[in-house]
């Protein structure tokens, strides 16, 4: 039960990898800075991701959905909604996943999938933008200044409304990886489990 005595909003969490936007989202949750969420449910679009571990040590059900193991899209969408209907979840966040959802599906969850993006939003989105890409190209770019993402998923790749976005500073000497961390810390991990709130907020007062 939320601080008002009303009923927590079910949260899906999707992942492929190292999950450390799960964790960021997890442990806002256990400092009860998510009044209105709760994650119910962690889909991982890989078998050996770590996110996995972590939804595990927190007690969270999992669920593996690959996509070269699904004869279709079709088939993929439907493990991936089944999962998130299992626990009535109202809310899909994509923390890390790099798997493509079509219209089919994005279309049934109008301003209630949220996805975490490591740049500003228009820069180094859409297709071949995911991952240490993004910040490869930042570098590659010259780039001063870059930063996260959080915002609405709709059909159009990284084009659903903004919630938030956060500016971060690039440094001398910064590799792929050191850029990638300092966003993560100083952007992400502070504005995803805001945005799984607020979402959440607005939907409990539906
Ligand atoms: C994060 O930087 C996230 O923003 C990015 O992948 C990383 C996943 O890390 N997502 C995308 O590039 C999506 N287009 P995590 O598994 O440790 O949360």
């Amino acid at each position: 039960m939320s601080r008002d005595g009303e009923k927590k909003i079910a949260v899906a969490v999707l992942v492929s990898g190292g999950g450390t936007n799960l964790q960021a989202i997890l442990d806002a949750e256990a400092r009860g800075e998510l009044p209105h969420a709760e994650v119910k449910v962690v889909v991982s679009s890989r078998a050996d991701a770590y996110a996995l571990k972590r939804a595990e040590a927190a007690g969270v059900k999992t669920v593996v959905a690959e996509r070269k193991k699904c004869a279709s899209q079709e088939e993929f969408e439907d493990i991936i909604e089944d999962a998130v209907e299992s626990v009535g979840a109202k809310i899909i966040v994509l923390a890390g996943f790099m798997s493509i959802l079509s219209e089919r599906f994005t279309s049934r969850y109008p301003e209630r999938i949220v996805n975490v993006h490591p740049s500003l939003i228009p820069k180094y989105c859409g297709k071949g933008f995911y991952g240490l890409k993004v910040h490869e190209a930042v570098l590659a770019a010259g780039e001063k200044v870059t930063g996260a993402t959080v915002h609405y998923v709709n059909e159009i790749p990284d084009g659903g409304r903004i919630i938030f976005q956060q500016e971060v500073e690039v440094k001398e000497g910064d590799t792929p990886e050191t850029l990638q961390r300092r966003v993560m810390e100083e952007a992400e991990w502070k504005l995803l489990p805001r945005a799984v709130e607020l979402t959440a907020e607005r939907i409990a007062a539906e």
